[in-house]
């Protein structure tokens, strides 16, 4: 039976390389103790140089060999190093892994000892032009380091090395599952197994078959068909039904494997009229994300992943998420199955295609990616071309037929921004800028795809630099920024011939001198960097139910003279209540509308008041409240004080539990709120966090707010304890949380 570690703790690292490191017994001063996932070196928020993580560094680690793993196979999966590196062991070179987003795994037995064995690894995290998205200007930093998991994987000399289980026939009473088994037998005979495949759900048993194979040394796959299988539920945004596919192998000579996987039974498909899940149209509502964070990059655990889903499908009432522009966390992946958020993942680049050398390796990262992905029934679409990048026809054909072949129940796409570039994917994916405030918003899918006829088309991107928007910014801007993002979505949901729309993007993220604001951070989110919203987060915040969660977000600070010549007009409400009652000083203004007329594409429009009888500047300003009114009933209430001061400093842990494994991570939201509870997006207060017990911060432990609000995130230590934790700026000092740590 198989056996995998995780091998995340305890690990040597310094940040510089030299030869002799590969030696068991090398000089090792100078190494600190890791834990992954590990950034090679933590960034400050802003204004860094972003070569000071680009050098390579080296990773050790020691284990000691078990009398278990005589005759077995013992392999060190890497879940993703940026972005070149060797792998060592006890002196000797095992393998060497080209591009940072993708798994591989290197196969240590041929160097495996009695006693200890020292895996060495050497980290080049330079910008190497032999590897995408490397060789030309890239919009995003590749960050460094071992910024993944890794485990120890021990298995019999005949194994599964990979699961792909095809739901078949999903939308018919009775069901088929296809599955086919990657086998390898790393033995010089024949060998005859008996394999089976089992489908359950919660445990329960749903079916089985068994049979049985003569397998030839190396590389071979056999396919098992689960038929006439009844009452299985469909996986689908608001029902994500999971079962598991686990498949057994049982040989003569003692050999045994055991392998499984999560898949849902669902059928996604673009067509050149919209976008269907299980037979019913379904308008793609997305933002594209990238999978960084402050000080740390890419290095955030699990949980800081999956809380990402979380956010996108809870918070900003999402479908779908583009995984722009790389393969992402599996964690985060997992957690989109879970939830319901369909992904459209595709591979590492940005408008540059490199030589033949760097085409191979981008070939290499669609294999990687279908065969590391192809499980997730979240999943909807590969994107086979470098994003951006111009026509390329030989490399497009074979990224295509690639993923065709590997994956023939999902189509592909290719994200460009020209028009009429050819067309070899199933789906036309344009990133559709053309939206810069007037009235053109989306431009007609034909115009784009130069075709006779409609084809499966969708919108990969808009807004971002179009209109860069800082959390803190003037209530004009915001308020534009957010009527951008509904303006494309309620276009691209009225025209019959785009399937849905993803903006740019979800959160703001650390990128090269060359983009952004010149302090390495594109403020293109909808949410900041530490995921704190911005008014756009509201307007699709409010497409959700109400009865999952009334919404009633005001876009205004609620002051005479933040916009230009003053005023809260026009004043637009995001909600999904059926009407919003003003009070002016306790006077009674009226109920508002939804502006349906003016959006009718979107499922909640926000109120929009063009004119409201609350003076003129020069007079005295007044307190705001607002009533969202569902089904007759007032749901949700919203003041705004006219005279705001910092009443408290509120705390919001994501977790209140971590694991004590000294890599576990939460985020904690500090905001300072006024009278009323609002945000105060001037603030610029010093902060500092306090933190006792078994943990440690994740950036600094002294800094300025980010107007009024920042996060920071906690690290469990390995001890068993409470960590306790609270913010103090120069006028308040927020309550302490506890937060466990456990084993
Ligand atoms: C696109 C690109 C994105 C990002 C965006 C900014 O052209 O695909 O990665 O740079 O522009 O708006």
């Amino acid at each position: 039976m198989r056996e995998r570690v995780l091998l995340n703790q305890g690990w040597e690292y310094i940040p510089q390389w030299r030869d002799e490191y590969v030696e068991p017994a090398a000089n090792t001063e100078g190494f600190v103790r890791v834990n992954l996932p590990h950034a090679n070196k933590e960034i400050p928020y802003n204004y860094f140089d972003e070569k000071d993580y680009q050098f390579i560094s080296c990773y050790r680690r020691s284990f000691a060999y078990r009398e278990a793993w005589v005759g077995k196979r013992v392999f060190a999966d890497f879940d993703g190093v940026m972005a070149y590196c060797e792998v060592y062991l006890n002196g000797r070179l095992l393998g060497s892994h080209k591009g940072g987003y993708t798994p591989f795994a290197v196969d240590l037995t041929p160097a495996l000892k009695f006693g200890e064995n020292v895996l060495v690894v050497k980290v080049d995290s330079t910008e190497r032009p032999d590897i995408p998205p490397f060789g030309y200007t890239i919009d995003y930093l590749c960050y460094g380091g071992m910024y993944r998991d890794i485990y120890l994987r021990i298995v019999d000399p005949v194994f599964i090395e990979n699961i792909f289980a095809k739901p078949q026939n999903v939308l018919e009473e009775k069901k088929t599952l296809e599955t086919t088994v990657f086998l390898a037998n790393t033995t010089t005979e024949e060998q005859s197994l008996t394999v089976t495949v089992q489908l359950t759900r919660d445990g329960e048993r749903v079916a089985e078959k068994t049979c049985t194979a003569a397998v030839e040394p190396g590389k071979s796959s056999l396919d098992v068909v689960l038929s006439d299988l009844e009452s299985i539920e469909l996986w689908d945004i608001d029902h994500p039904n999971l079962y598991q596919v686990e498949v057994t192998i049982a040989g003569g000579t003692g050999i045994s494997d055991s392998y499984a996987v999560r898949i849902g039974f669902r059928e996604a498909v673009v067509k050149a009229d919209g976008f269907y899940l299980n037979g019913r149209k379904l308008m793609i509502r997305g933002l594209n994300r990238h999978q960084a964070f402050p000080y740390v990059g890419y290095a955030m655990p699990a949980r800081v992943q999956r809380r990402d889903a979380d956010i996108l499908k809870y918070e900003l009432s999402l479908n779908a998420v583009r995984t722009s522009h790389y393969p992402q966390s599996p964690h985060f992946l997992d957690r989109c199955d879970e939830i319901g958020l369909l992904v459209f993942e595709e591979i590492p680049g940005w408008q540059h295609i490199g030589d033949e050398g760097w085409q191979a390796v981008a070939c290499e990262n669609v294999r990687e990616m279908i065969q590391r992905d192809w499980n997730h029934p979240s999943i909807f679409l590969w994107g086979v071309r470098i994003n951006e990048s111009q026509d390329c026809h030989g490399f497009y054909q074979q990224t295509n037929c690639i993923a065709r072949e590997l994956d023939p129940t999902r189509q592909t796409a290719g994200v460009r921004y020209i028009e009429g570039s050819e067309f070899l994917e199933d789906v036309y994916t344009m990133n559709d800028f053309i939206h810069s405030g007037g009235e053109h918003v989306l431009r007609d899918p034909k115009q784009v795809t130069k075709t006779k006829e409609y084809v499966p088309y969708m919108v990969t991107e808009f807004n971002g630099h179009m209109f860069p928007t800082k959390r803190f910014d003037q209530e004009e801007r915001v308020m534009e920024h957010a009527l951008r993002h509904l303006r494309v979505h309620n276009q691209a949901a009225l025209d019959p011939h785009i399937s849905g729309a993803f903006g740019w993007c979800a959160f703001d993220y650390n990128t090269h001198y060359d983009f952004g604001s010149g302090d390495r951070i594109c403020y293109h989110g909808v949410m900041d960097m530490f995921r704190i919203p911005k008014p756009a987060a509201y307007f699709y915040a409010s497409q959700t139910e109400p009865r999952n969660k009334p919404v009633l977000e005001p876009a205004t600070r609620w002051t005479w003279g933040d916009r230009s010549i003053g005023g809260v007009l026009p004043l637009v409400i995001f909600t999904n209540c059926d009407r919003v009652r003003i009070k002016l000083h306790g006077h009674d203004l009226g109920e508002f509308y939804p502006a349906t007329a003016r959006y009718p594409g979107v499922p909640y429009p926000p109120v929009v008041i063009d004119k409201l009888e609350i003076g003129q500047w020069g007079v005295q300003w007044f307190e705001g409240e607002f009533i969202g009114i569902v089904d007759g009933e007032e749901v949700i209430t919203k003041k705004f004080t006219p005279a705001p001061v910092p009443a408290k400093l509120v705390i919001s842990p994501d977790d209140l539990e971590l694991k004590a494994d000294g890599m576990d991570a939460t985020r904690v939201v500090f905001m300072v709120v006024d009278q009323m509870g609002n945000p105060l997006p001037y603030l610029t207060d010093a902060i500092e966090f306090q933190l006792e017990g078994p943990g440690e911060l994740i950036g600094p432990a002294k800094t300025a707010l980010i107007g009024g609000a920042i996060a920071t995130w906690v690290r469990a230590g390995e001890e068993e304890g409470t960590i306790t934790l609270k913010g103090v700026t120069s006028r308040l000092e927020s309550e302490a949380v506890e937060i466990k740590v456990k084993k």
